[in-house]
């Protein structure tokens, strides 16, 4: 009975991590990348006025006017992106549905889309499901994970529709420099590409990096869709809210799905998120705790026996290489979850070229992540 299209997908590799995990005891895991923070006072406050005023409506397919307003303010000034919130932004469940519309908007069956990997488990499956084929562009340590530009080159055909980027990258914790990201605007302008841009990391950067947006390139801000959301910098995972901002012409069509698939997205969550972009200091706070535990993690993992980890700039992920244990990445991390009680994401999860690495996602305390390096460094020793 089940259409072919969606048997022929597997579950993601982190929801089976995950599953175990659920089922095992005295585990501490750095499967599962959400944040450990709560969500702000202020939104929850906003949450409740919402309900006690009963904004508890369908709104707008596009979202609620004071919230498109908010983030074509925070596109302009932070972003260097200049986007009409009438009809240039979407409000969408969380960033998950803006990628599943963005891609669905621009893709005819058969159409190809570049991805560079390791990537976010859902990437490849969004163009599947949107009848595409999803084209993976390996990235490589020895390049700090960060696409290349001859890369991308050398997989167009006739057939390639766009190129989905993430930065600052899930997986990798690599963050694209203004260099690879204007090399990536050259070819998607040369051969006439939509870039769907995925930046729901922007805020969680380290080491004086910078995020830059490929929208606000020359030529860039017509041929690219900017998904962005609030499940990260605002620990809002569960209220299921992100935005989409591009040309109207992109917009639209987002919208048009959007409307028969959803309606819109979740009245209260739009109305607990107004205001969010001026909790500055949160997100700080957030950003610092996360860089100790970063500093950490990272530490730990170069001193352990046949591990190593290069300096992730971006996100909460660390992306050790684990291939001097002669393990593939799903033994280490099943054998390290059933010998040694810590859960990790084997790297091959997130498509061929993560194979040879395991995640691990640093949001935890460093309480957990000093036993975590304890429990790996005994199991590794005891590998022959
Ligand atoms: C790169 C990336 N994009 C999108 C998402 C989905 O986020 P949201 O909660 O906004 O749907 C995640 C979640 O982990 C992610 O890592």
């Amino acid at each position: 009975m089940i259409a072919r299209r969606v048997n022929e997908i597997p579950f993601s590799g982190i929801r089976k991590f995950f599953d175990l995990v659920m089922g095992s005891k005295d585990v501490i895991s750095l499967g599962v990348g959400e944040p450990d923070f709560p969500t702000p006072e202020p939104l929850k406050d906003a949450a409740i006025r919402a309900i006690e005023n009963d904004y508890t409506s369908y709104t707008s397919n596009y979202g609620i006017p004071e919230l498109r307003e908010e983030i074509s303010e925070k596109l302009k000034v932070r972003n260097k992106i200049n986007r009409n919130p009438k009809d240039e932004i979407l409000i969408t469940s969380g960033v998950s549905q803006g990628l599943d519309l963005a891609v669905r908007a621009i893709t005819d069956p058969g159409d190809e889309i570049l991805i560079p990997e390791p990537c976010y488990v859902s990437y490849n499956s969004n163009v599947w499901f949107a009848h595409g084929k999803p084209i993976s562009v390996p990235t490589y340590e020895e390049n700090a994970f960060r696409v290349k530009a001859e890369d991308i080159k050398k997989r167009l055909t006739k057939k390639t529709k766009g190129i989905l980027i993430s930065t600052p990258n899930n997986p990798t914790g690599s963050v694209l420099k203004k260099k690879d990201l204007e090399e990536i605007a050259d070819i998607a302008i040369e051969n006439k590409l939509a870039v769907i841009s995925d930046e729901i990391y922007e805020d969680l950067i380290y080491d004086n990096e910078k995020h830059h947006s490929i929208a606000s390139l020359n030529g860039m801000e017509d041929a690219t869709i900017t998904l962005n959301g609030y499940s990260k910098p605002y620990a809002f995972t569960g209220w299921r809210l992100g935005y989409a901002a591009g040309n109207p012409e992109f917009i639209e069509a987002m919208m048009k799905i959007h409307q028969y698939a959803q309606i819109c997205a979740p009245s209260i969550s739009q109305y607990a998120a107004l205001g969010a972009f001026e909790l500055e200091e949160y997100v700080k706070d957030m950003v610092r705790s996360y860089d100790l535990r970063r500093r950490l993690l990272v530490k730990g993992l170069n001193s352990l026996p046949n591990i190593s980890c290069i300096t992730p700039k971006g996100a909460f992920y660390a992306f050790p290489n684990i291939k001097d244990t002669n393990l593939s990445s799903a033994e280490f991390a099943e054998r390290l979850l059933k010998e040694a009680g810590v859960a990790v994401i084997p790297g091959d999860a997130f498509g061929e070229s993560g194979e040879g690495y395991i995640r691990c996602a640093y949001c935890v305390s460093r309480e957990d992540i000093t036993e975590a390096l304890d429990k790996i460094n005994r199991f590794a020793e005891r590998l022959p």
